[in-house]
């Protein structure tokens, strides 16, 4: 298995999952905004299955490399995966997301690489949806509205245009806004982890907009395991990954300051330009397709990165 982002948020997550059930993993990273230290459970239990290659997507040197490691299976998820950066520099956005897939694919074609399963992003892919038709299902039109959210969707279109050419197996998986242990807390999308690291730390919170805004918030294992399920089900389709329901950033607040024990009081700001009103994904593809069921609820979820993130400023991991 191949898991390209492999020292990232979600990629680290999935790497920890194929090693428990016994796979050899060649990660594929170069460490952009992911790091080893995600990786240090993994190398720490099993490095002797693991493999970590410090490259970028973009380099000639990844074709030859899937040529040597010869995956079954690779797993996409190496991206500029900051719509803000995308907006401000589009044409970084695509050379990683547009040229670095099609490298990949160029690498997995030549190889014989069984599948490729893709994260693709379910926020950005239907653009700002009329709200009734919420939850979104796959079958509306395509029509992203910022940089990242258009070399996403073009990655599903190569994808597509992979398969009926070379008969080079996918499937692409649309995920919520995923959240969990070892997100970043100072990236744009990880709205829980930086609640968590402000509320632990005793620090203002500020809300864009009056925070009605709503989301889809997945947990990162059961992602992890739609991607699991991606490797043998769901060929040429595109799955959405998400719980089907909308959570206001307000009640996100208010649920994890309850779990926190901390009486906090958000500042308020105005909404960002080209932040999405509403959104939920239906998940009822992926149910059929790949057996797959959104698991964990909200509260364990968020429980689970307050204590997380509690750990790391204990032992003064928070800087
Ligand atoms: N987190 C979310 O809510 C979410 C939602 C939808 C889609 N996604 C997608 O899921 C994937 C993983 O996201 P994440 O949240 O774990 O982000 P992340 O930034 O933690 O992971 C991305 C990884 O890719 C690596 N990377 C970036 N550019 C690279 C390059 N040119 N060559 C090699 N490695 C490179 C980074 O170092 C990092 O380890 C991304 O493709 C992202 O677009 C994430």
């Amino acid at each position: 298995m191949m898991v390209t982002g492999g020292a990232g948020f979600i990629g680290s997550n999935l790497v920890d999952r194929l090693l428990a059930e016994g796979h050899t993993v060649d990660v594929v990273d170069n460490l952009s905004t992911g790091s080893l230290a995600n990786l240090a459970e993994a190398r720490a239990t099993a490095a002797h299955q693991l493999t970590v290659h410090q490259m970028d997507i973009r380099s000639a040197e990844l074709i030859d490399l899937i040529g040597r490691r010869r995956p079954q299976v690779v797993f996409h998820l190496a991206a500029q995966a900051d719509v803000r950066v995308s907006v401000t520099d589009p044409v970084f956005d695509a050379d990683v997301n547009l040229l670095g897939t099609l490298r990949l694919l160029e690498g997995a074609r030549a190889s014989e690489v069984e599948r490729v399963v893709f994260a693709a992003s379910g926020g950005t892919l239907y653009g700002e949806p009329d709200l009734s038709e919420l939850p979104l299902k796959e079958s509306l039109p395509h029509r992203p509205l910022s940089p990242y959210g258009v070399s996403k969707k073009a990655a599903i279109d190569y994808l597509v245009a992979y398969r009926e050419l070379h008969s080079l197996e996918f499937c692409a998986l649309a995920l919520g806004n995923v959240y969990g242990p070892r997100q970043d807390p100072h990236g744009e999308a990880g709205v829980v982890a930086i609640f968590a690291e402000r509320l632990l730390r005793a620090q203002p919170i500020t809300i864009f907009g009056d925070g009605e805004q709503t989301r889809d918030f997945i947990y990162v294992d059961d992602v992890v395991d739609a991607f699991v399920r991606g490797s043998t089900k769901g060929g040429g389709l595109l799955c959405n990954i998400g719980t089907g329901r909308e959570t206001s950033v307000n009640e996100l607040f208010r649920e994890m300051a309850a779990r926190a024990g901390v009486t906090a009081k958000a500042n308020y700001e105005p909404l960002r330009p080209g932040e999405l009103l509403r959104v939920s994904l239906d998940p009822s593809r992926a149910g059929i397709q790949l057996g797959w069921h959104p698991w964990t609820e909200l509260g364990a979820g968020t429980a689970a990165v307050l204590e997380f993130v509690g750990q790391r400023l204990a032992t003064g991991g928070g800087e």
